[in-house]
């Protein structure tokens, strides 16, 4: 290909997201929560692209390598020329693979965070000169506006990284729903899901030996501090991460180390001795489970790719 793609923003044309409102709301709860996707400003990307580096954190790994080793079968399931949706694509790593395999009409990177937009997108116009780009800034979790795009084949949406585990099972089906309607009929989704398996593999992958995902997980309440004018006492928190079985989901927490306070704006909150903030969930499918879900929304589970050690998922679906 010779002509030159073209690069555009867009804003995702929903109401924006009112921080202050959500953590008050979380905080409030008897059982205090945070939304996870507040983890991701300028420095909670950053820390994310380095977490993907880890020993210890092996889902980036192994979903590279099934997608290097299965991507003739991917690219064929996905067809050629197609219109290539990513939801949460913060660097782009391992889109890379597919762009070049599948030469779509269009990608259309959709992130929370607009640094890590920007910056892959440069990045993107200078590797792959004559990709058009349309990038998206907003929430995947809500309905979305998507730039229309003349003469693109079928809608693809790519949603690697198993971030797809980070919703509960209920709003992992609406927003498969959702998704459905987005790629419409015949439209298909190429989905990362991690895997259920020995929960000490699942452990370390989420509590490694440099502190990173302590960090990223603490990285909320400075953020909180930072831009709402909050006062938490950071080091008076730790990052807490373990596998629960029943739920089949890796839980992360900020764990109070005593009995404070802390204030945001002009509310109030109380911590009592070893209470905790749960700031996110790593759900985890065996393949029959999310094939099973996705059934559920109206997708037909098309076919599976899996990496030599089986320690990740790739599920190609399409809609019914
Ligand atoms: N969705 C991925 C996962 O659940 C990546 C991720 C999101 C993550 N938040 C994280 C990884 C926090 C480590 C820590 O594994």
């Amino acid at each position: 290909m010779t002509s030159k793609g073209q690069v555009s923003f867009h804003g995702s044309a929903v109401a924006p997201d009112n921080f202050l409102e959500d953590v008050v709301t979380g905080l409030s709860l008897a059982r205090k929560e945070l939304p996870p996707k507040y983890f991701y400003d300028a420095r909670g990307s950053a820390l994310f692209e380095e977490i993907c580096t880890l020993p210890e954190y092996y889902p980036t790994r192994a979903e590279i390598a099934l997608t290097r080793q299965h991507i003739a079968e991917i690219a064929r399931f996905a067809g050629e020329g197609s219109e290539l949706i990513e939801y949460g694509s913060g660097a782009s790593t391992k889109t890379r693979i597919l762009l070049e395999a599948l030469e779509p009409a269009v990608y259309v990177p959709v992130d929370i965070s607009e640094s890590a937009l920007r910056g892959a997108a440069a990045l993107l116009e200078t590797e792959f000169p004559w990709l058009n780009v349309r990038a998206v800034v907003g929430d995947f979790g809500r309905p979305l506006a998507i730039p229309a795009f003349a003469g693109a084949g079928r809608k693809v949406v790519y949603f690697p990284g198993s971030t797809i585990g980070n919703l509960t099972r209920e709003e992992s089906l609406a927003f498969l729903h959702m998704t459905r309607g987005q790629v419409g009929p015949g439209g298909a989704m190429l989905v990362g899901v991690d895997v259920k398996k020995d929960p000490n593999l699942l452990h370390a992958a989420y509590n490694d030996s440099q502190g990173v995902t302590a960090k990223f997980n603490l990285n909320l309440l400075s953020r909180i501090n930072a831009e709402l004018g909050g006062d938490f006492e950071v080091g008076k928190f730790v990052h807490y991460a373990f596998y629960n079985a029943p739920m089949g989901r890796i839980e992360m927490h900020l764990a109070s180390l005593e009995r404070q306070t802390a204030n945001v704006g002009s509310y109030r909150f109380r911590f009592a001795p070893g209470e905790s903030i749960h700031t996110e969930n790593s759900c985890k499918y065996s393949v029959e489970e999310f094939q099973a879900l996705a059934a559920q929304a109206g997708f037909r589970g098309e076919k599976v790719w899996m990496d030599d050690a089986r320690l990740f998922s790739l599920h190609g679906l399409v809609a019914a």
